[in-house]
């Protein structure tokens, strides 16, 4: 049976629902190492430092979280416990490590920088106020933890500076391949990571966390929901085989007109059956619907500006470990993208000589 809001029972979280896997330190130390070498050979080659991964960003926009009024007590929670606006920075993003034409065609991701948010910081020795959530337009992560996620990036790094007319190639054959998976009812991370990703414009996807987080007393996945009728419009919709294809589309859309989304959350109700500790378990809608929580709106602006975003992309940075204490991130996949990402800053603050800083 279908649940609702007012239904929802959610477990309380506590320690025992997070489990160190035995061999994880070794997974993520390799997973550093990896992430670091894609990045040293990428700013070699480029003479500039970007992400060791989502290093292409296609908009930086500016927006406004409304957070809904008189939710109830399941889903006031943390930064969601009491009404209110903040301002948002928001990035859009692809995986891989470099600058490659769109044509290669890789999950869309969004990440979000709520900004001045009051409350306990998780770790204050960050500076700052914000709090980030990081999202990809797939419901569940590619593998269960670090160590399944150590032998896909190893194969990532394998590609990373080969040609990109070459990876266009690999990028068609995986999208048709994608294509006839989804035609037969089924869908694989790993072809859309590998540039099998259907070419579709990335204002019309649906955004997911992927792994959960603490929210307040409870645990909960997010998301991030198209509402406005014009971004509804672009679900499913196709993009042009162009170099810049998504910084192009979302550059139109809000040339003209702005855009709102829902920020969604799903509480965890059954340990078993949405776990913790395996990321690459979509969490079930029939146990626990997504319910809004907040109103994200974007106004009418210039998605990137040549003259200013790419400076901006060097001094931020969105880390889901820059958070309130009560939005703590959970699992194995969270434990080592906290790790893996603090060198991937290092490396490029220290290579571009351009500290990063929280936007005011
Ligand atoms: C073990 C798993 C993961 C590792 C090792 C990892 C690693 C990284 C690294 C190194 C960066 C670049 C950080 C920087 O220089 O600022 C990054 C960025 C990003 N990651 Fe992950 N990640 C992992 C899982 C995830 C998951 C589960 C999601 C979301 C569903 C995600 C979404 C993103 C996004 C959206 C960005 C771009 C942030 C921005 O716009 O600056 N990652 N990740």
């Amino acid at each position: 049976m279908s649940q609702t809001s007012a239904s929802i029972t959610p477990i309380p979280y506590q320690p025992g629902h997070e489990q160190i896997g035995i061999d994880e330190a070794e997974a993520i130390y390799s997973l550093q190492n990896v992430f670091a070498g894609m990045a040293n050979q990428v700013a070699a080659a480029e003479g500039h430092a970007h992400r060791a991964v989502h290093a292409k960003g296609h908009a930086l926009l500016r927006g406004a979280l409304t957070i809904a009024d008189g939710l109830p007590e399941a889903y006031a929670q943390g930064l969601f416990a009491t009404p209110g606006a903040y301002d948002v920075l928001l990035r859009w993003s692809s995986p891989p490590a470099e600058q490659l034409p769109d044509s290669v065609s890789t999950p869309r991701a969004v990440a979000l920088k709520i900004l001045k948010v009051p409350g306990e910081r998780l770790d204050p020795g960050k500076g700052g106020q914000s709090q980030d959530f990081l999202m990809v337009n797939g419901p569940a992560f590619a593998r269960p933890g670090p160590q399944g996620f150590l032998a896909d990036v190893k194969l990532l790094a394998a590609t990373t500076n080969r040609s990109p007319a070459g990876k266009t190639v690999i990028s068609t054959v995986m999208r048709t391949a994608e294509a006839a998976l989804e035609a037969l009812g089924g869908e694989s991370g790993k072809l859309k990571g590998m540039g099998g990703e259907p070419q579709r414009h990335p204002l019309g996807e649906t955004y997911f966390t992927q792994t959960p987080f603490l929210y307040g007393r409870y645990m909960a996945k997010l998301s991030l929901a198209a509402v406005s009728p014009a971004l509804h419009a672009l679900d499913g919709a196709g993009l042009p085989n162009d170099d810049d294809a998504q910084r192009a589309a979302i550059g139109a859309h809000f040339a003209g007109q702005g855009g709102e989304w829902e920020l969604r959350v799903q509480l965890c109700v059954d340990t078993e059956k949405m776990p913790i500790e395996d990321a690459s378990v979509e969490w079930p809608q029939d146990l626990s619907p997504f319910v809004a929580v907040a109103r994200l709106s974007v106004p009418a602006q210039a998605g990137w500006d040549p003259a200013t975003s790419p400076r901006l992309e060097d001094e931020t940075a969105f880390d889901p470990w820059n958070c309130l204490d009560a939005h703590r991130p959970l699992g194995a996949v969270n434990r080592a993208r906290k790790e893996v990402m603090a060198v991937s800053r290092q490396l490029r603050s220290e290579f571009n000589r351009c500290p990063i800083r929280e936007p005011g």
